[in-house]
């Protein structure tokens, strides 16, 4: 089995999705710098990964950086964080990542420095296995939902490689199937960067799951010709009202999704949601290269010099949402209660 991301006394080391599915390669990442590069490249993507690699990166750079005193120390510290903070800007996990480190920094700093520098290596790790735990408790409270035999849709790459390991939407998805039920998944291709072509696809193969692929503009049809009974994706960000960030293209599904009576659901650790940002309005969406759009595999497929829009993200009203599977439970409309009271929840434990 592949690993997503690994800590590594070497450094951080990264399974490269911009290579998959064609080769299977793997980069360490030998300083911080490298780290936040790997992230605004997309060698790791997927809001909880993100997360968890900014925390390693934050955890190499400090174990790299020279310093006998803390004060040395938390200048280098917040130089670091700051250098992460500005690699991607709509996945909250980011965020959510370099303040608990931050956290952990600043309850330590009465400790010897070469303490702070191990500690905070082991929070990034506890938090890697912390985010599997999450995604195993998602499956079971997310398996429920699936049918028990029939399609389920998703969108973007919500998987192993966009997590610590096991995923959010695909890992309801294993969940179910390891549950004995009986899923075929439709992959949407995911244009501009073809996560779920090159990835989710990839993924599920390895795994024995029955998938198909089809272009984002297909879903449509399959919804009307009865091939889909539900629809599961992930999550960059979830605002206290249910509001719902996630790849481009989720919005147009949700909606298609509602227009058939398909229950389309929301799959995400409690660290995606945001509930100091109020609705999704607020939510910072990415606007990233147009070259993305304009070439495939480095061929141009539209005219030099065309204007190009490309967000990565959009938002998805709470209204069409059925219900979000987080690991602590399943919150359903309406959002602001559900959510409120989730967070007052226990997480889970690692086991
Ligand atoms: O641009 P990406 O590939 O980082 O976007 C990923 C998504 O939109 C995922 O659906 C989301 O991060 C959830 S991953 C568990």
């Amino acid at each position: 089995m592949f690993k997503t991301l690994e800590w590594t006394d070497e450094g951080v080391r990264l399974i490269d999705q911009t290579r998959l599915p064609a080769e299977e390669s793997y980069l360490t990442c030998a300083t911080y710098e490298d780290v936040a590069d790997a992230i605004r490249r997309m060698v790791v993507r997927g809001a909880p990964a993100i997360g968890v690699a900014a925390a390693m990166g934050i955890a190499l750079g400090l174990r790299d950086a020279e310093g006998d005193h803390v004060s040395e120390l938390r200048r280098k510290f917040d130089e670091i964080c700051e250098t992460m903070a500005e690699t991607r800007p709509t996945a909250v996990n980011l965020f959510w990542a370099i303040r608990r480190m931050r956290a952990r920094f600043e309850a330590l700093s009465d400790e010897p420095v070469e303490r702070i520098r191990r500690e905070l290596v082991a929070e990034a790790q506890r938090m890697y296995l912390e985010d599997i735990a999450a995604n195993e408790a998602m499956g079971r409270n997310g398996a429920v939902l699936m049918p028990s035999a029939g399609g389920v849709l998703t969108h973007c790459n919500a998987g192993a490689l966009a997590t610590c390991g096991y995923g959010t939407a695909l890992g309801v998805i294993r969940a179910a199937v390891e549950g004995g039920k009986k899923i075929h998944v439709y992959a949407d291709e995911t244009r501009p960067f073809l996560q779920g072509s090159r990835l989710t696809a990839w993924e599920l193969q390895k795994d024995g799951i029955p998938t198909t692929v089809i272009a984002d503009n297909m879903a449509g049809a399959m919804m009307s010709q009865g091939k889909v009974a539900a629809v599961v994706v992930g999550a960059d960000r979830i605002a206290a009202n249910g509001d719902v960030a996630n790849k481009i293209g989720t919005y147009t599904v949700a909606v298609l999704a509602r227009e058939h009576g398909i229950p389309f659901y929301v799959a995400a650790p409690f660290s995606t949601v945001d509930l100091d940002t109020p609705d999704g309005s607020r939510i910072p969406i990415e606007q990233r290269a147009s070259r993305e759009v304009t070439h495939i595999a480095g061929k141009p497929v539209a005219p030099e010099g065309v204007k190009v829009e490309n967000p990565a993200f959009d938002v998805t009203p709470a209204k069409y949402v059925a219900g979000i599977i987080t690991e602590r439970g399943v919150a359903r409309p309406p959002y602001e209660e559900s959510l409120k009271q989730l967070a007052e929840a226990a997480t889970v434990e690692i086991s």
